[in-house]
This record gives structure tokens, sequence and C-alpha cells, in this order.
């Protein structure tokens, strides 16, 4: 019988400081008036001497506690992350070591479609009948990526985790998935540095991300739900990806999305790459405006660019 990857605990982390747009006035050539509206953020936390695998122990903590599981019983985890805290190991066995798992644990790169592209490849594991129960978090300390003397980047990303447990189920779960790369935009959305013991920050062509984000992911959107045989009416939620609440609506409108179907986490998020949509997720769920058997769209894309997009019944 087909197995379905479905979600059963969500959770997430935010590091306690804030840093606002009116912090940001007092060091950069920047005001609050045209960070909110060329991007939709207020607001940002930002690590202090936590690491990335500190913020994702505390969400896989609170997602396991949603799934009503213990994390032994863990077959696998699946770590999304662009800022590990070591080059090794990876940040996925600290995660283990340190939630008391034993499964085996990788760490994926993806950038900000991180999330995604290791929901998918939880799924195959799930489907395949490889593993039963799948934790898959997105974590990321981005800030220590960032020039924070750099106007153009130091306002949108931030910092935070989003977890996930999958669990294999007869009914329902992901009924969709799709993940794209196109290697010819290095130069669009990178790190400065050639090697990896040199310094590097993130280097980003603002507006050309812009344009190929929106057109990509409203792309992605309308080809999968033609190929689930689905129309936008039948969306309960769309969770995006939150890098800018232009490129979001941009996106909806082409779809014919409605914006109150929309859930938004940026103003007070930021863009915290891999960690943007399950967080988002975990936030809808919570407060109770996600619940079971919503069909719910997850789409994502970052440096690579690599993107992708999840079509799953709650
Ligand atoms: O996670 C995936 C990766 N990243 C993204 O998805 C980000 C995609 N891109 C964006 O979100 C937007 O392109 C930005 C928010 C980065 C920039 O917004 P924009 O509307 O594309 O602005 P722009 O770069 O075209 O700049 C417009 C003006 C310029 O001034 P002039 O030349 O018109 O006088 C900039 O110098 O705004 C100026 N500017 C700023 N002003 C105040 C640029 N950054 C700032 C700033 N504060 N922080």
């Amino acid at each position: 019988m087909k197995k379905f990857a479905r979600i059963i605990g969500t959770g997430s982390y935010l590091p306690p400081k804030v840093v606002t747009n009116h912090d940001l006035e007092k060091t950069l050539d920047t005001n609050d008036e045209w960070i909110v509206a060329r991007t939709g953020i207020s607001e940002r936390r930002i690590v202090e001497e936590e690491g990335t695998c500190d913020l994702a122990v505390e969400a896989s903590n609170n997602a396991l506690e949603m799934a009503g599981i213990d994390a032994n019983e863990l077959d696998l985890i699946i770590l999304a992350t662009t800022t590990p805290d070591k080059i090794f190991p990876a940040t996925a066995t600290m995660l283990q070591n340190q939630i008391g798992a034993t499964c085996p644990a990788f760490d994926l790169q993806a950038v900000c479609a991180g999330f995604v592209f290791a929901m998918t490849t939880a799924q195959q594991y799930i489907e395949n009948g490889g593993a039963k129960k799948v934790l898959v978090v997105g974590s990321e300390t981005i800030s220590r990526l960032v020039d924070q003397n750099d106007r153009s980047t130091a306002i949108l990303f931030g910092d935070g985790a989003g977890a996930i447990v999958l669990s294999a189920d007869d009914e329902t779960g992901i009924l969709h998935s799709k993940i794209c790369s196109d290697g010819r935009y290095l130069s669009s959305l990178q790190v400065s540095n050639n090697r990896i013991n040199e310094l590097g920050f993130i280097q980003m062509s603002g507006n050309e991300v812009f344009k190929i984000a929106v057109n990509r992911l409203s792309n992605l959107a309308e080809t999968t739900l033609q190929e689930c045989d689905m129309t936008t009416e039948d969306l309960t939620w769309m969770v995006p990806h939150q890098a800018n609440i232009r490129i979001i609506t941009a996106v909806a409108k082409r779809i014919k999305l409605p914006m109150e179907k929309v859930v938004l986490t940026l103003d007070k998020h930021g863009n915290t790459s891999a960690a943007s949509i399950p967080l988002a997720l975990d936030v809808a769920v919570r407060d109770g405006r996600i619940k079971k058997g919503d069909k719910l769209m997850l789409e994502g894309i970052g440096g690579g660019f690599s993107w992708g997009g999840l079509l799953v019944e709650y």
C-alpha cells in the first residue's frame, strides 16, 4: 500500500535578541519606511552566542513534543542549513546527539530552498519504505554571513529554526513535490569568498533575484496545481519562503490567490533562509489557522538558483 509522508508535529525557535528597523537606522543609511515599503520587514532576530545547532535543538524538541514521539523513535534526521556550525561534522549529527536520537543524520544545502529540498528527500524515504518517522529541520544563523555595513542585505536577514516531524501514513500527507536548480546564476546571489577558510559575506543583485523569484515561483505554483488536478481555490494556505512581501504578493497575484490565504511572518522574522517556511508553518499551526485536512502549498527559492514547492494535506 502506498505510504504518504504526513506532518504530525511542528516546532520553531527564535533567538531572543530583536533588531528593529529603527535599530538599523542608527548604523546604516536606511530607514524604517523604506525597509517596510520595499520588503515588509519590521524586525528580525539575531543570534549572540547561540549556534545553528542550538536553535535546531529547541525547534526539534518542540516538534517532537507536538508529534508525541521520543527522539529515539526517529529513523532519519535531515537538517537544511546554509550556516552549519562547523564544516564537519554535519550539524545534523550534533543535533542527533543533543536530542537523544540514534538514527542517521545529515545536512542538506540548498540555501533558502533547503527546507523544501529536505522535505522532498524525506518524502522519498517514507514513500519507499526506508523510514517511518523523519525529523526535517531548517536552522540558520544567516546573520553570520551578512556584512552588517551593507544596507542591501543587513536589512533582510534574520536567524531562527523550524522543524517538522513526518510520519508514514496510509491516507494522506505530501501530495506533490518538485525541486529545481539552475546553476547559471552564481553571481546573482552568492557568498563572496572563494575558499572555505576565507571570510565571506552574502552578495546579491536584488533586482535580478526579485524578478527570477517571482517568475520561477509562480510558474512552479501553476504547474503544481495542474499536475494535482487542482485550482488555486482548492488551496487553504500558501506558506511561502519569507524573503520579501513584494515577491510573495506578486506570486499570489499571478496565481490569483487572495493574500488572506497567505501565511506571513516576515514582518517579525525577516528572511531566515532555510528556516523561514517551517517557522511560518509552526506559527500558523499553533495559532490555529492551519487545521487538519487543509491543503497547503509551500514554496521557496534561493541561491543557485535552487527552488521548489510542496503540496501538502495537513
Ligand atoms: O531569499 C532569497 C534571496 N533574496 C531575495 O529574494 C531578495 C530579492 N530582492 C529584494 O528583496 C529587493 O530587490 C531588495 C529589497 C533587496 C531591494 O529592493 P528594490 O526595490 O529592488 O530596491 P533597489 O535595489 O532597486 O534600490 C532602490 C533604491 C536605490 O536608490 P536610487 O538608486 O533609486 O536612488 C537604492 O540605492 O533604494 C536604495 N536603497 C536603499 N535605501 C534605503 C537600497 N537599499 C536601501 C536601504 N535603505 N536599505
